[in-house]
């Protein structure tokens, strides 16, 4: 018999990276149902995110919830609920009270936005001083399929996520692109015992 793990999963990060792009490519995901077959499930998702990633999604107004399950090798569940905060300055005050139980993070920026990285780097530091000390914390430079107008560079990015101890994927919310591995990389970096 399987064995279900459940966990709050918080996204931050600066308005526009994408965030609810990003957990809408997830829920599509695991709408398609079992996971067990992961590659037939990418080859799903990539035809769904095609068809329905929107180009013109409302900010989000305070935060957002839901949650999702997803299933690993050897019978075992991983539940998320997750947390979608507004990236809007004036919800900042609103974020601890998403972070302050969770149990993993995901900051979240856009490689065309220096000042995005600069605030994920504020958040992940505000995460290790207030958060859960055993926080997994993954850092997702999103939009990579808009590689003509990156502003990040990759190494740089994927270097300061090394030095300070985070999963490190570069996403696209409009062409699935690791959005599944982020994700899967972080179940399994929860303490299942
Ligand atoms: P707040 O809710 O204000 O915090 O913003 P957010 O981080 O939730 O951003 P949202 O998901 O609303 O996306 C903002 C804009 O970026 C939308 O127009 C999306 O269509 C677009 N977008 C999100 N992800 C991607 C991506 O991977 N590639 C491209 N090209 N556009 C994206
Ligand atoms: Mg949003």
């Amino acid at each position: 018999s399987g064995k279900l793990y459940q966990f709050k999963l918080v996204l931050l990060g600066e308005s526009a990276v994408g965030k609810s792009s990003f957990y809408t490519v997830y829920i599509q995901t695991l709408y398609i149902g079992d996971l067990d077959d992961v590659f037939q499930a990418k080859i799903l998702v990539l035809r769904f995110v095609k068809d329905q990633f929107d180009d013109y999604r409302e900010s989000t107004i305070g935060a957002a919830f839901l949650t999702q399950t997803i299933s690993l090798d050897d019978n075992t569940t991983v539940k998320f609920e997750i947390w979608d905060t507004a990236g809007q300055e004036r919800y900042k005050s609103l974020a601890p009270m998403y972070y302050r139980n969770a149990n993993c993070a995901v900051v979240v920026y856009d490689i065309t936005q220096p000042s995005s990285l600069d605030k994920a780097k504020s958040w992940v530091k505000e995460l290790q001083r207030q958060a859960d000390p055993n926080i997994v914390i993954a850092l997702a430079g999103n939009k990579s399929d808009l590689s003509a107008r990156r502003a990040i560079d990759s190494e740089e990015a994927q270097a300061y996520a090394a030095d300070t101890g985070l999963l490190f994927f570069e996403t696209s919310a409009k062409t699935a692109v690791n959005v599944n591995e982020l994700f899967i990389s972080i179940a399994k970096k929860m303490p299942l015992e």
